[in-house]
């Protein structure tokens, strides 16, 4: 393994000019696969209700849900570090409630650090958390808990000005994130040069998602770049693949071979050892009790033996 990714590393690497790679990931298989890809960053977002609860927003998505989530991808991860997202309403309501939610995604999901949503509204709870040594990721631009604000998930910073959404209030909520002690910010849904120039502001690092070239690192959801996921398709991703046709044609394939019984077949079945064959035309040969076959008893004493009688036929047949 190489050295596992820590929060520092992320400042280093800007310093550095070393882009930051960013996945998200919900379960142990998946984490396995992008931290053995050499993921830096692994975010359990939020981005799960939809993906993998098929919600329509991320809106309903609960701090239990999270830890769930988070503690499969912990078990799997070995060097990428990983980022817990607090779900709606599991921050905004008070500091208290988000350091103990924020806590608990650390504690009980292994987690070590969380991502929230919001610029200068979210600055208090930003520095609060940082104040107990939560690392903390921001995230401003396009942020999908205010989809009902924003009427849907639609680009933010185009428009001039500096109410909620306009460009000048993005870059306003980026230094605010900065400034309250977050380590880095992600940059959703903004023009690319607002985003550049975000970028160029400030120390830590910004990682794009929708935010062009400019960013120090870049984030997508998984199920987006394999492929797994096609309800909503928007313009910044590119799918990497097509996992979700490779595995419904495997799974076409294996009902159409049990229908067809060409699996399964031989290869995949188990045989009698040559030592428990029956004898030719020996007593018991058809499973009679205390015949040939009552080794196995009823219900069949070992795993590869099967539940009962019709286990034994199958062995017969291909013995
Ligand atoms: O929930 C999520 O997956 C996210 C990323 C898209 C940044 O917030």
């Amino acid at each position: 393994m190489e050295r596992k990714v820590t929060v520092p590393d992320l400042q280093r690497m800007k310093e550095a000019g070393t882009r930051i790679t960013a996945l998200t990931a919900y379960d142990f298989p998946f984490g396995r696969i992008a931290d053995a890809a050499g993921i830096d960053v692994i975010l359990v977002g939020d981005s799960l209700g939809m993906v993998v609860q098929g919600l329509d927003t991320t809106l309903p998505v609960t701090v239990e849900e999270t830890i769930y989530h988070c503690r499969m991808v912990a078990r799997a991860r070995q060097r990428a570090l990983l980022v817990g997202d607090l779900p709606f309403l599991s921050y905004q309501v008070s500091v208290p409630d988000a350091i103990r939610n924020a806590g608990r995604l650390i504690k009980e999901g292994g987690a070590e650090a969380v991502k929230l949503e919001g610029g200068l509204v979210m600055a208090e709870t930003i520095r609060a958390l940082a104040a107990v040594d939560i690392p903390v990721m921001g995230h401003v631009g396009l942020t999908p808990q205010s989809v009902h604000r924003m009427g849907g998930h639609r680009v933010q910073g185009r428009r001039r000005g500096r109410g909620p959404g306009a460009r000048d209030r993005v870059l306003a909520d980026a230094l605010a994130v900065e400034q309250a002690g977050a380590f880095a910010v992600v940059l959703e849904g903004i023009p690319l040069d607002l985003a550049a120039q975000i970028t160029a502001r400030l120390a830590i690092p910004t990682i794009g998602i929708g935010a062009g070239p400019h960013c120090d690192g870049q984030i997508l959801v998984l199920h987006d770049v394999l492929g797994l996921y096609d309800r909503l398709t928007p313009k910044f991703v590119k799918r990497y693949a097509e996992l979700g046709r490779t595995a419904t044609d495997a799974i076409a394939e294996y009902a159409r071979e049990v229908r067809g019984g060409a699996f399964p077949d031989e290869a995949h079945s188990f045989l009698l050892r040559a030592e428990e064959a029956p004898a030719p035309g020996g007593a018991g040969a058809e499973n009679g009790p205390g015949g040939a076959g009552a080794d196995h008893g009823p219900g069949g004493t070992g795993a590869e033996n099967g539940p009962g009688r019709g286990a034994r036929r199958r062995h017969r047949a291909v013995a």
